[in-house]
């Protein structure tokens, strides 16, 4: 990492999150098919997970497949559910190495029970790392996600637990899969392509977004550093003037 060096470790941003995009268009440039390019694709989920780790960021959260996602060829699903499933046996020991715990967001009870069984038995095993929560946002689709939060309060109010009266921004936080984490600071998404696509609509509210070319299977340490190092030069100024920041 050799760009690690140029980061102020006292801003880091304390949550990033990636729309990992690209693989598709990085496998066809090689005249391979799409899932080559998913296969690809975990060398630089290692690549990013370790480089948090290493930096000391808190939260890193990936867009590993969407509640559109479903929609893709059969074999291409199957393919990425497989992969899945192999990653999480294989990246078991880098978890541990890194001192990284497990966790997921999205609707989990959508997915082959395999893949439910091999998550829960590496978010059990790495319970009690301490270090970087790593959250892998499956079936996720952040409308869906604001959607059964409102209707559990919505619920709660019929049931009287809670009141309308009191509903505020932290009651949708602790409704939302994000509870436990805190929003977004940073969100990259590689590829070029320049949307949100459906991901963590609430909790980047706040967060700098960074665009850049590179198809997620080349994406680095060192483009992780880039990303880092260009969100240190930003203004957060969170609806403030420049002027009451200094
Ligand atoms: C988007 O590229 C990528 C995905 C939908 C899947 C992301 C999966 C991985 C990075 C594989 C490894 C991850 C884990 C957690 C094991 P795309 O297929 O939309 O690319 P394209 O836009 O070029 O077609």
């Amino acid at each position: 990492m050799e760009l690690a060096n140029q980061i102020n470790k006292e801003r880091l941003p304390k949550h990033i999150a990636i729309i990992m995009d690209g693989n598709g268009r990085w496998a066809k440039q090689r005249g391979k098919i799409r899932i080559f390019g998913h296969e690809n694709g975990k060398n630089a989920v290692r690549q990013v997970v370790e480089g948090c780790a290493e930096l000391g960021v808190s939260c890193l959260t990936l867009y590993a497949f969407s509640t559109e996602n479903w929609n893709r060829p059969k074999l291409e699903v199957q393919a990425l559910m497989k992969l899945l499933v192999n990653s999480l046996k294989e990246e078991l020991k880098t978890f541990q190495e890194n001192n990284v715990r497990l966790n997921v967001i999205g609707d989990i009870s959508a997915l082959p029970s395999k893949a439910k069984k091999e998550l829960l038995n590496v978010i059990e095993q790495t319970k009690h790392n301490n270090g970087l929560v790593l959250t892998l946002a499956l079936s996720y689709g952040s409308r869906d996600e604001i959607k059964n939060a409102i209707k559990t309060i919505a619920d709660k109010v019929k049931n009287n637990i809670i009141s309308t009266d009191l509903i505020d921004e932290s009651t949708i936080n602790e409704h939302l899969y994000t509870h436990n984490l805190p929003d977004v600071d940073l969100l990259i998404r590689t590829s070029g392509e320049c949307r949100i696509s459906n991901f963590l609509l609430w909790q980047i509210a706040y967060a700098e977004l960074y665009f850049t070319e590179t198809l997620w299977p080349d994406f680095t340490k060192d483009d992780l550093c880039k990303a880092i190092i260009n969100y240190q030069q930003r203004e957060r100024r969170f609806g403030k003037t420049s002027e009451q920041l200094n």
